[in-house]
């Protein structure tokens, strides 16, 4: 099988090369993100590897379809960026639906403490020797309330993160995990009594802004804002308004809602075009990140295992687990659970 991957860094090659050695899997590694502009690189290839901010939309679909290609492996969990509706019945679409999710919760609590006790205000002043205290008072995390945005498996971990710092964690979710244990709330209970408010929900039409102006509005003065799942989750510019108002304290950010053309490239010699991020980034209590949370040695293993096992398994016999469709979760429609090709 001949798999063009998009989107690829060093760290990509070194481990799917790993993980595929003696498969027959042959491997084109393209620098370009995928995109109605790039995807004639397609053509002669069997299956597609995509990542994040790689486009599938109908229009790249139907090229693909085009050059007889059956199967895209997504080398991630969200798949917000393609169009599984349109994919069905032509393109298989596969993912990683876990890799590893103490990475992206880890990484969480690590902006979190990061921001909350000024670590990298720190960094940067003892390099200069300016071993001053001044301005660098935080706060304590134990004894303080976490509202959890999705109690999926990067949500529960970090929820057991934050119990081992003694916070109180409160939740919501539409579909509650019975075995949790957690605390579930309303999201406006959420939004009103949380001191720090981590989203862990994937993207969907649903979720879209959820975090916006009005949502702010709810929340408790000062709050810290998390976000290590998909960037437009959260209403940028009211985001940034918020910042100015002070009603929010401080913004983690390991994605932004516009990051598909800036994030995990240099672009440290050019001027920024987005003046919303640019403005972010100049405010002393947010701290961003560049789409880093998965971003361990342990997941990049598992992706890479993962995505060669979803295309082997789907090389045998057009089945995967592993395989994502728009009827997948619902449990009449869904070919799937049982034990059916899903098209
Ligand atoms: P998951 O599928 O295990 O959990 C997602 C949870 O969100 C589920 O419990 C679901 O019921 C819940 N949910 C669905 N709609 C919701 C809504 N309207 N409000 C609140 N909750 C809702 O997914 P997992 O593995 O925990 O990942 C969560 C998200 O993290 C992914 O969708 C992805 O966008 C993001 N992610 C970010 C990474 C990074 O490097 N920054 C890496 C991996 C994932």
């Amino acid at each position: 099988m001949r798999i063009a991957f998009f989107d690829t860094k060093e760290y990509d090659r070194e481990s799917f090369l790993r993980a595929a050695e003696g498969m027959a899997l042959q491997f084109t590694f393209f620098d370009a993100r995928l995109s109605a502009d790039t995807v004639r690189l397609c053509e002669g290839y069997d299956a597609v590897c995509a990542f994040v901010n790689d486009t599938l939309d109908a229009a790249v679909l139907e090229r693909l379809y085009a050059f007889g290609i059956r199967v895209v492996a997504l080398r991630c969990a969200g798949f917000n960026n393609v169009d599984v509706r349109y994919a069905y019945g032509k393109v298989h679409v596969l993912r990683v639906p876990a890799y590893s999710p103490y990475a992206v919760a880890e990484h969480a609590m690590a902006m979190l403490l990061t921001s909350i006790r000024r670590i990298h205000k720190a960094y940067n002043r003892t390099r200069e020797f300016n071993f001053s205290l001044e301005g660098l008072t935080g706060f304590d995390l134990h004894g303080k309330t976490v509202g959890i945005l999705g109690t999926g498996k990067i949500g529960r971990v970090f929820a057991e993160i934050c119990k081992g710092f003694g916070m109180e964690v409160l939740a919501y979710d539409p579909f509650p995990a019975a075995d949790s244990g957690l605390a579930y709330v309303s999201l406006p209970e959420l939004f009103s009594r949380s001191d720090i408010l981590s989203l862990h929900c994937p993207l969907t039409e649903e979720t879209r802004h959820v975090i916006d102006g009005p949502a702010i509005a709810q929340m408790k003065k000062g709050v810290v804002l998390l976000n290590t799942s998909r960037g437009a989750l959260v209403d940028a510019k009211a985001l940034l308004e918020g910042i100015k108002s002070r009603q929010i304290g401080a913004a983690c950010l390991d994605v932004y809602e516009e990051e598909t053309d800036i994030f995990f490239e240099d672009n440290s010699g050019h001027i920024l075009e987005d003046d919303v991020l640019a403005r972010l980034i100049t405010m002393p209590n947010v701290l961003v990140t560049s789409h880093q949370a998965f971003l361990t040695r342990e997941a990049l293993d598992n992706i890479a295992r993962t995505t060669v096992n979803n295309l082997l398994n789907f090389a045998k016999d057009g089945k995967c687990l592993n395989e994502l469709c728009y009827r997948c979760g619902k449990s009449e429609e869904c070919r799937k659970q049982r034990q059916e090709k899903c098209f």
